[in-house]
């Protein structure tokens, strides 16, 4: 299949899948006295952390604009990406944290001097490492997005954080055969840079980065909780499955 028969694929997919922020989330039922406390400071700093795609998205369109495929998927990928932003800070602020403008303002200044611009594994990635990178955050997302819906205790946070996950993992499939798809042209050599990039992935201290822009203690909090909750494990699993995955595709190229 080619990339741009993938995005044809995935925008009607995307289609026939989305929810409706107004109608499938019963914003007047949230009880805030039912919802977990462990988890009111990680919820507003996932909201925040939504925003980022205001930055990254700004970078990724200029970039690589010679791409139809790629840059229908992103526009997108943005929307929904927006739309988590959107709706957790409205959950947030219903549960008793709200979010002031400001906030996701600095967090724009933080994320574009961050290091995750300039000397992290983002920084000179070429499109393939990049859509890898992208392809693991959708997995972080979809999986802390999953326990948090597990663990917040408000049916109707519960209901939010699962329609939200399965965006997630919805952004990850796309992402997957995308790469997939890009390691058949060249099995051995791709696979082998997805491989080095991953382990690069995985000592990198990407808190760093993230405590700049959010604040080290309250990043470093967050990390604790979804710690807790099991999501590095989960994370670490999947990544290492899908990586056997595309490690098939070397032994029979051209599939
Ligand atoms: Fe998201
Ligand atoms: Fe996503």
């Amino acid at each position: 299949m080619q990339y741009y028969d993938l995005y044809r694929k995935y925008h009607a997919l995307g289609e026939e899948r989305r929810w409706c922020l107004e109608k499938d989330v019963a914003w007047a039922d949230i009880d805030p006295a039912l919802a977990n406390r462990d988890l009111l400071q990680p919820i507003k700093i996932a909201a925040l952390v939504e925003s980022f795609s205001y930055q990254n998205c700004a970078r990724f369109f200029q970039a690589h604009r010679h791409l139809p495929w790629l840059i229908g998927w992103k526009v997108m990928n943005l929307y929904e990406e927006n739309r988590h932003h959107y709706a957790m800070l409205r959950y947030s602020e219903a549960i008793g944290l709200p979010i002031e403008e400001r906030e996701i303002v600095a967090i724009q200044h933080g994320y574009q001097n961050s290091a995750d611009l300039q000397d992290s594994v983002w920084a000179g990635a070429d499109l393939l490492e990049e859509l890898v990178l992208a392809w693991i955050s959708e997995i972080e997302t979809a999986v802390w997005y999953r326990l948090a819906g597990r663990h917040v205790g408000e049916p109707v946070g519960t209901r939010l954080f699962g329609l939200i996950s399965a965006d997630e993992f919805f952004h990850a499939a796309y992402y997957h055969e995308v790469i997939a798809r890009m390691i058949a042209e060249d099995p051995e050599a791709r696979f082998a840079r997805i491989a080095t990039l991953i382990s690069r992935y995985g000592k990198d201290d990407r808190d760093d980065h993230y405590g700049v822009v959010i604040g080290r203690d309250v990043f470093a909090e967050v990390r604790n909780t979804m710690a807790r909750l099991g999501a590095a494990d989960e994370i670490r699993q999947i990544v290492k499955s899908r990586l056997g995955a595309w490690q098939g595709l070397v032994a029979a190229p051209g599939v």
